[in-house]
């Protein structure tokens, strides 16, 4: 059997995930996909850097682009991050040579994902990106695959570990939030621009393209009203613990009768409820159906071995063959509808 030949760009916290997995489980994925998957070449700035895993099997590119372009590679794996930069560069150049893509960079897709997922058509790939949401929870594959019959009503939750990670801390440690930044680096929870995180704006690219999915429409980002944690303080968690109350970044899509409503912001929720309940860098996403009702769904939102795991279910598909569209067609009552925003359900 013809393996599936990956080209590996970006080996931080989740390309070196990635490439521990694939030389971890080598026998295992196979047996799932029915054939191997192989690493044949990777890159990253610093080819000096130690980085923990052997990376001596494989070719290595200093520029990701040239990497994206390679004709011995069937699969581009995307985890440099940013919005414009090499990632978009690359991207761009593995599907206009005929390569489909995985990525974990949520915000590359919320603000270009309608350009590239066309641009995929065109050329017959795709892109998969169940990484960039909610770091290990397979919720694209839930919203596409196994939710695919009913009309989704409702999407929200937690969607970034650094912001529920310090959340919490401060809650239970009684510490500001800029001490707790090394912690999280350590984890390897944090953006490169960490003001991404506490600014609500990764979370809000999260919900861009969870709403898109379940809505049918272009990816919004700019439609999102947003605020982060910056300004949330000890008294603020200490208050909200003493009316039986938590702090959480939540986010929020739903349909109304003026569109479809975005937004991100923290909010009180009660203590005892499974999101007050939510602990470190651990996502919920709350899925609404006409006809499943409610799904909750819970797990790591972020770090090295869950975003990897994410990664990785998307290589896998693609192994087995599996080549289901990025975005959903627009519903045609949803398709040019005006962003609104409304109070808390
Ligand atoms: P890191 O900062 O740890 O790694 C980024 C990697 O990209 C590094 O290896 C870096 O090289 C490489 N890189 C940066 N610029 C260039 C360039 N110009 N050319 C070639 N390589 C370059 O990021 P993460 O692994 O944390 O994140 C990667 C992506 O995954 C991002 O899109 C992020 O948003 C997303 N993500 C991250 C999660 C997490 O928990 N960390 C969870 C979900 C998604 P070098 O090492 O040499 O500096
Ligand atoms: N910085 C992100 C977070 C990584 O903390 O959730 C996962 O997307």
């Amino acid at each position: 059997t013809q393996a599936l030949r990956l080209g590996i760009a970006g080996l931080g916290t989740v390309g070196v995930g990635v490439v521990k997995i694939i030389r971890r489980h080598a026998d295992l994925l196979q047996a799932r996909t029915g054939r191997p998957v192989e690493i044949v070449a990777v890159s990253a700035r610093d080819a000096n850097k130690d980085r923990d895993v052997n990376l001596s099997d494989y070719v290595w590119e200093t520029d990701p682009v040239a990497l994206a372009k390679r004709d011995d590679i069937d699969v581009f794996v995307e985890l440099i991050g940013g919005e414009n930069g090499p990632a978009k560069a690359s991207v761009e150049a593995a599907l206009a040579t005929g390569k489909d893509v995985v990525t974990a960079n949520k915000a590359l897709l919320a603000i270009h994902g309608q350009e590239l997922a066309e641009m995929a058509e065109a050329a017959g790939r795709v892109i998969r990106f169940e990484a960039a949401v909610a770091g290990g929870i397979p919720v694209i594959k839930s919203l596409t695959e196994g939710l695919a019959g009913n009309e989704i009503t409702r999407v929200m939750g937690v969607m970034n570990g650094t912001c529920n990670y310090i959340l919490t801390r401060m809650q239970s440690q009684e510490l500001g939030y800029n001490a707790l930044f090394e912690e999280c680096a350590q984890l390897g929870y944090l953006e490169a621009d960490p003001n991404l995180d506490v600014g609500g704006i990764d979370a809000a690219h999260k919900l861009a393209l969870l709403s898109s999915i379940a809505f049918g429409t272009k990816p919004n980002f700019n439609g999102i009203q947003i605020e982060g944690i910056q300004h949330i303080s000890l008294d603020d968690i200490h208050q909200a613990a003493d009316m039986g109350y938590r702090i959480k970044l939540l986010g929020v899509a739903q349909r109304s009768a003026r569109g479809l409503e975005q937004r991100m912001q923290p909010c009180l929720v009660p203590s005892s409820s499974p999101l007050g309940q939510l602990e470190g860098g651990t996502n919920m996403v709350v899925i609404e159906g006409d006809a499943v009702e409610q799904v909750v769904l819970r797990g790591p939102g972020a770090g090295e071995g869950p975003t990897a795991s994410a990664v990785m279910g998307d290589v896998c598909d693609l192994a087995r063959g599996l080549q289901i569209p990025t975005f959903g067609r627009p519903a045609a009552s949803l398709q040019d509808a005006k962003p609104a925003v409304t109070g808390l359900p």
